[in-house]
């Protein structure tokens, strides 16, 4: 079934919403984020401010998120160095959808509105992430979207008192 959704920028004024599902993120799926619930929880609010900020594309920063019925249900981030030798390489993260609306094609159009918007920008030439990999939901995604595995670095999460593995993936811009 296709939700009918929207992908939006958000505006500043509401920076609330976007903390509240980026903390429902880490308490939801804590194995799929380095970040912990924690971490996050101790931000100051100007952070997120600046997190919320589509200004922010400027300094290397792109925040995507999934609205329905006028509530934030899903997101996706994408930021990227100002350097010269990598400003070339932008990196995928925070990709999140509420558990209730998975399944009917949010973060697939998420992800790509994404890497839509990353492809107008005449620098980035890949975009780079890093996945549990047994989040069997995004790597599958990710695969779709033409991403390939390039790495894996073992035991680089400890979440719940285990380790998990990090796939590096990667797709040219
Ligand atoms: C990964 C995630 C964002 C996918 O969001 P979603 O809205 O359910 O995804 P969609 O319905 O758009 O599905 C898009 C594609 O993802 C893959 N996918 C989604 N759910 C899947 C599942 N349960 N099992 C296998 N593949 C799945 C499929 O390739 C699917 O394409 P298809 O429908 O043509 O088969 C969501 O499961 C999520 O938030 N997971 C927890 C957080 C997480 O792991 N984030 C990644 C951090 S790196």
């Amino acid at each position: 079934m296709s939700a009918r959704f929207s992908i939006i920028e958000l505006p500043k004024t509401r920076w609330r919403e976007a903390r509240a599902l980026r903390l429902h993120a880490l308490q939801t799926d804590p194995s799929a984020f380095a970040s912990s619930y924690a971490d996050e929880l101790a931000f100051a609010d100007e952070v997120w401010l600046a997190r919320a900020d589509s200004a922010e594309r400027h300094a290397g920063n792109m925040t995507l998120f999934a609205e329905l019925d006028g509530e934030l249900v899903g997101m996706a981030g994408a930021n990227w160095s100002q350097r010269e030798k990598i400003r070339h390489v932008a990196h995928g993260y925070g990709v999140y959808v509420l558990p209730a609306h998975r399944g009917k094609g949010i973060g697939g159009v998420l992800m790509q509105s994404l890497l839509d918007e990353l492809a107008r920008l005449p620098q980035i030439k890949k975009i780079s992430l890093q996945v549990n990999s047994e989040s069997a939901a995004a790597v599958a995604l990710y695969e779709k979207l033409g991403f390939a595995t390039v790495g894996i670095a073992r035991g680089e999460l400890f979440v719940g008192g285990r380790y998990y593995d990090l796939l590096y993936m990667e797709r040219k811009s």
